[in-house]
């Protein structure tokens, strides 16, 4: 007799997909470039635990920015595996008593994923942290409409700041770089993870600033500044300046900060625009609580997003480096 009964439907991406997603995911961005995160795909669900040996501990001490960055992955993961015709149910914090256990997901088919995912998906390549002077974003309403829309159901909040605002960001910067400027675990951090060429981790030389770029920026993190260079020689940065805030500071909300960014990040390339994440100004209490006050209601400054747009005539710059996947991933099929 023959079987006629429809075969079932698969719930489970196969292992050439679960590793191409993955992949791609991978270029998430993460504080430092330190990619604090390991996954595990057991053959139904893909369990995202935090890794606290590449914990900022001086930058970051709490791991608020090591949760955003894997919020951030946990949403590249499920917008790659989106593109690839996979819904993913997300559980944040599953188990109460392992707190480096940050979440599961687990997988619907999901034939027809709408455009945006599909665009912003495509984008995951393509984005870069553009630490160079910006022209002003055009068409920026319409960004705000969407950026509030995807940010909203994380309980995040995206505020673009006046232009009053960048002096006194300015000097805030100034002030968190002459507060940091002698403390030697801070600096040994940076210099740690920074300016090195060929690791698969940190952010290399070719994506930093000369000293003279940096100036016509002004807000932005003193990092080991690259070789003297003027690209982009006459413009003044025009960035606009975003922020996005939470109602709380708990890991829960942290994770929920790095999935929003995720998605502003990936909204504003597929749009066009350029980007870079601030997070040295809500590092210290002094100038989050400066920036608390340029909200236009209460709220905790989590990450601060300058967006701009890129000369027309300007190549792709190069990608940054990412760890190999087996060091990110362990497959293990029962
Ligand atoms: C939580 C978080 C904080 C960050 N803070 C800063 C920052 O203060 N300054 C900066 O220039 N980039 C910052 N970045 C960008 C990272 O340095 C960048 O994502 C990483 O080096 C990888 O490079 P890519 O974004 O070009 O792929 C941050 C990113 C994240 C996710």
């Amino acid at each position: 007799m023959t079987d006629t009964s429809p075969s079932p439907v698969q719930s489970v991406p196969d292992h050439p997909t679960v590793l191409a997603a993955m992949r791609l995911a991978g270029r998430a961005p993460s504080v430092h470039n330190t990619q604090p995160w390991r996954w595990v795909f057991d053959g139904v669900g893909l369990h995202l635990y935090r890794d606290d040996d590449r914990l900022l501990t001086s930058t970051d001490p709490l791991g608020r920015q090591l949760v955003i960055s894997c919020g951030a992955m946990l949403h590249h993961v499920r917008t790659a595996f989106a593109a690839k015709g996979w819904h993913t149910d997300t559980t944040r914090l599953p188990d109460p008593d392992r707190s480096d256990y940050l979440a599961v997901i687990e997988f619907r088919p999901w034939p027809e994923p709408p455009v945006g995912v599909r665009a912003r998906a495509s984008a995951i390549d393509r984005r870069r942290t553009d630490r160079l002077p910006l022209h002003a974003p055009t068409g920026l309403s319409q960004l705000l409409h969407t950026g509030r829309m995807l940010v909203t159901p994380h309980d995040l909040v995206l505020d673009l700041l006046d232009e009053s605002a960048r002096p006194k960001l300015a000097t805030a910067s100034e002030h968190a770089a002459a507060v940091r400027r002698y403390d030697l675990e801070y600096q040994t951090e940076l210099h740690w993870w920074t300016g090195h060429s060929g690791d698969p981790e940190g952010i290399p030389r070719e994506a930093l600033v000369s000293d003279a770029e940096f100036a016509r920026v002004g807000v932005g993190r003193i990092f080991p500044s690259a070789p003297h260079s003027a690209r982009r020689g006459t413009l003044e940065d025009h960035a606009c300046l975003l922020v996005l805030s939470s109602q709380r500071d708990s890991v829960t909300a942290w994770l929920h900060t790095g999935e929003a960014l995720s998605a502003l990040l990936l909204e504003c390339t597929a749009a066009g625009f350029a980007t870079c994440a601030l997070t040295h100004i809500t590092e210290m209490p002094s100038s989050r609580k400066l920036i608390a006050g340029m909200l236009p209601h209460p709220g905790i400054p989590q990450v601060v997003i300058r967006v701009g747009s890129v000369p027309d005539d300007e190549l792709e710059a190069a990608p940054t480096p990412r760890r190999p996947l087996v060091d990110i991933l362990t497959t293990r099929y029962e």
